[in-house]
């Protein structure tokens, strides 16, 4: 499936970077193939419009903010958050000219990042319960350019099969690449997928885990929210929570921004963030590294039959499906690459 040709995937939320980056100025985004600049406002508040100024089409990006608006560092020309132009400083008496103005985007803050929709938003940014819950902490992970397919990130995430391979170096254990449960149930915004996995606990782990038992078990409730988030809800034996969400976020066909952040009911003397992140830094080292050796083409290829006798392969045949019906709803058929 080529995300940036199915319009429909224009109408959800995307995580595009943490608000922190936009302390020191404008920066450039490219979001399903459109490229977009964002910005801070006078308020606070993030702001997104098309990268590309109406005058002479110089990247806004380029440009600087002042008193909240965007200015093309070219000609100077000023632009607000809804796009519209509103100085241009070598006429200061004149009217400005009707059509002044580039494309918005809808843009909020939410847990830390800024997220998009370029176009209407087929629904609100689901809530995390955890994020207003006490008992957790929010710790920052990872945003940073993958060379894969969203949708590869997104089947590779409720792929238990992968464990024992693609993490024998970290918690995965070889010779055992089955698990113990493995159920799915389709919900609104996707799918849930239960599972309980026997992992290797080695001592580099013993703080993430909160035991020293040389093996311990996961107890995952995962979620896939439609069409590129994930929610990986880890419960070890001892009621400790590794909760991580992730978006692969479509740049475009070929390239995700990988963002991530966690919530844990612990505190930082149990378990410091500094630690939770190197080593979650070593499991998605090993998930890019294979993920980035795949095709970025259609995420469950319409030629693998085979994996519909396989249960660990049934969430990847379930996205599918449900894409295919997301986008038949809106009058659109998939668009796949020339193979
Ligand atoms: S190109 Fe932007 S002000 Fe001239
Ligand atoms: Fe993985």
């Amino acid at each position: 499936m080529l995300v940036t040709l199915q319009p429909v995937l224009r109408r959800f939320w995307y995580a595009v970077m943490p608000m922190a980056m936009l302390d020191d100025g404008p920066k450039p985004f490219t979001l399903l193939g459109e490229k977009i600049v964002l910005w801070k406002d006078a308020e606070g508040k993030p702001a997104a419009l098309r990268d590309r100024c109406c005058h002479r089409t110089a990247q806004l990006s380029k440009g600087f903010v002042e008193n909240g608006n965007i200015v093309c560092g070219y000609h100077g020309w000023n632009y607000d958050a809804s796009g519209a132009c509103v100085k241009i400083p070598q006429a200061p008496g004149n009217a400005i000219p009707s059509g002044a103005s580039v494309p918005s985007y809808h843009c909020e803050e939410k847990y830390g990042y800024v997220w998009v929709a370029l176009d209407d938003p087929l629904q609100p940014l689901f809530d995390i319960a955890e994020d207003h819950d006490p008992r957790y902490r929010r710790i920052e992970q990872f945003c940073e350019t993958w060379k894969t397919a969203p949708l590869r990130l997104m089947e590779n995430s409720f792929d238990t099969a992968h464990f024992s391979f693609v993490h024998k170096g970290t918690f995965g254990q070889f010779d055992q690449p089955k698990p113990e449960k493995f159920a799915i149930t389709e919900t609104d915004y996707g799918f849930e997928a239960e599972t309980i996995i026997t992992i290797n606990n080695p001592p580099q782990s013993h703080r993430i885990t909160g035991t020293t038992e040389p093996t311990t078990k996961r107890h995952f409730r995962n979620q896939w929210h439609l069409p590129f988030s994930r929610r990986l809800g880890m419960e070890y034996p001892n009621g400790l929570q590794h909760i991580i969400f992730t978006c692969a976020t479509p740049i475009d066909d070929a390239h995700i921004q990988l963002v991530q952040w966690m919530y844990r009911n612990d505190t930082e003397a149990d378990c410091p963030a500094q630690l939770l992140n190197d080593w979650d830094r070593k499991v998605i080292a090993e998930d890019k590294e294979i993920l980035e050796s795949t095709d970025p083409d259609a995420p469950v290829d319409v030629s693998r039959r085979i994996e519909q006798n396989m249960p660990t392969d049934m969430p990847g045949l379930i996205m599918r499906r449900r894409l295919l019906e997301l986008l038949r709803a809106h009058g659109e058929s998939e668009v796949l690459p020339n193979t």
